[in-house]
């Protein structure tokens, strides 16, 4: 049998895990920076250990020169929302993305397994660009909400425990846990739209003072110490009374004054 080096096999699922969390932290920074609700809360990524591999390839009875045609998870992206409805317009992004090719798509959300589990799953076809070429590997992306992922991960331990078997009042549990869990996602979508208004005004109060504190840094450079000392301590002043006009009229008014030094400075 011809040798496997799986430096080389793995290489280009490792390359496309970390451009894929890139990519998606990109979404995530994008809406923050934009003081607008993301769809996505977190993502990770996992390259399949070889031992899992080796499992899988003995389990489906692939040939080893099939893996890159027949292994669809080599590498893998977990992308967990705060709503089920976030978990469709994740959906959406990675359908209308032209570098991420979607080849299948799996509901497990409206159709949930039989052990409880519930998530949406898209294979991708993703190209990587290495010293050797380009190459076009298969990626699986697991979208989650928060309470899907608990369950999904304390599952998960548990069918490791028991080899997969687990035994029937354990399961019960599970499918109790796995229905409280639809209900909490059911629950939290009741009061998404109160929740999101709270964190959008955290992004944006959190992006207003990022702004002020920045013009300040930047007059402080250019302008009068004394002067700019005096808006810091207004600033303050302000920020107490935890009031989102009031500062976005004083980094108005701050943008104003650095747009004037700039212009006296050229
Ligand atoms: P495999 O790729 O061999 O797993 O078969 P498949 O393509 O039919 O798998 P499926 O799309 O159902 O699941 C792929 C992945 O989803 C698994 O590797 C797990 O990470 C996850 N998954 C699927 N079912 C379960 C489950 O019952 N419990 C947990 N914890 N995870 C699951
Ligand atoms: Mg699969």
């Amino acid at each position: 049998m011809e040798i496997q080096l799986w430096r080389e096999i793995l290489a280009p699922y490792s390359q496309a895990v970390d451009e894929l969390l890139i990519k998606f932290n990109h979404i995530i920074a994008d809406y923050k920076n934009a003081s607008m609700y993301s769809p996505i809360e977190a993502v990770t990524g996992r390259v399949k250990t070889i031992s899992s591999i080796l499992d899988k390839l003995q389990k489906k009875n692939i040939p080893m020169d099939q893996i890159v045609e027949e292994m669809d998870d080599i590498a893998g992206i977990r992308i967990m929302c705060q709503f089920v409805e976030d978990i469709y317009k994740v959906v959406e992004i990675i359908r209308s993305r032209e570098d991420m090719e979607v080849r299948e798509e799996k509901d497990y959300i409206s159709n949930f397994k039989a052990s409880g589990y519930r998530s949406y799953h898209m294979i991708i076809n993703y190209k990587v660009n290495t010293i050797h070429g380009n190459k076009t590997i298969q990626a699986e992306i697991q979208i989650r909400t928060l309470a899907m992922n608990f369950w999904a991960t304390i599952e998960h331990s548990l069918q490791y425990k028991y080899k997969k078997n687990i035994p029937d009042h354990v399961r019960g549990k599970l499918l109790n846990a796995a229905n409280a869990t639809v209900a909490l996602d059911h629950e939290m979508s009741q009061v998404r739209d109160e929740i999101i208004d709270a964190q959008n005004s955290f992004n944006i109060k959190a992006n207003i003072v990022a702004d002020i504190l920045n013009d300040i840094q930047n007059l402080y450079k250019v302008g009068n110490q004394r002067e700019i000392a005096k808006i810091q301590d207004e600033f303050y002043q302000i920020y107490e009374k935890d009031d989102l006009e009031l500062l976005t009229n004083f980094s108005k008014q701050l943008d104003i004054m650095a747009e004037e030094y700039k212009a006296q400075s050229i």
